[in-house]
């Protein structure tokens, strides 16, 4: 008997939206924990002086990045792919009585932030160039961006390839204009592994006055 295909046969952009959701919730529930442990040190580092009260945490993974801004007071929207991971960063949050963070469950590919709505733009282990562009509009006026990820290097652990790895001073380029408050590109240590990293915070220079005219 011949198989009937499909009257509306899956796009390809849905085909590889499941592709990436299933591949990555099935590495949470193998128990695998990227970055799982205690929040970016950069994140630490500048978010006392940064502006709040609304904050983005892209790929949020297991939310350590969304419940220290929770912490901090700031109403978090947390984004990522997976539903494995959200609802394991929704059960850290409720045991430690963190309200405030909205767990959306989008595909980075699709998903876009509203325009300069936060103070504060978290992108940490998670390339998409694509979304450089909506990040940016994300934060408000005078908020700020604060990203890091691979970066392209020989020596270094982390993902394969140059789709996933920063290019030197890519972050940089990326932010032209911007008000840059921090920014690295080299090796560090985390625990036992040296990582290559693009590391950048940048603030998003203030609306421009326009002149009036008399
Ligand atoms: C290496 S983890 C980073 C986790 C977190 N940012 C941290 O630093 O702890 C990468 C995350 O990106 C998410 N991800 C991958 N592709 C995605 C996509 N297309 N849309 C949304 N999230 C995605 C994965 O589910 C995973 O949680």
């Amino acid at each position: 008997m011949r198989s009937v295909p499909p009257a509306f046969p899956p796009s390809r952009y849905h085909v590889a939206v499941k592709a990436d959701r299933t591949k990555w919730d099935a590495r949470y529930r193998a128990g695998s924990r990227p970055h799982d442990g205690p929040p970016s040190g950069l994140l630490r580092r500048w978010l006392p002086k940064a502006p709040a009260p609304r904050a983005l945490d892209v790929a949020t993974g297991l939310g350590r990045n969304a419940l220290h801004l929770a912490r901090a007071g700031y109403q978090v929207d947390a984004v990522d792919i997976s539903p494995t991971a959200l609802r394991e960063a929704a059960r850290r949050a409720r045991r430690e009585g963190l309200r405030g963070i909205r767990w959306i469950a989008a595909d980075l590919d699709r998903w876009r932030p509203a325009r300069g709505r936060y103070d504060v733009v978290v992108n940490a282990f998670y390339l998409n160039r694509r979304l450089f562009p909506a990040l940016r509009a994300a934060v408000r006026p005078g908020g700020i961006l604060i990203f890091e990820t691979h970066l392209v290097a020989d020596e270094a652990d982390g993902p394969a390839g140059p789709k996933y790895r920063l290019r030197p001073g890519e972050l940089r380029r990326v932010l032209r204009g911007w008000n840059v408050l921090y920014t690295k590109d080299g090796l560090c240590r985390a625990g036992r592994r040296t990582l290559a990293l693009g590391r950048i915070v940048a603030r998003r220079p203030a609306a421009a006055r326009t002149r009036r005219r008399r």
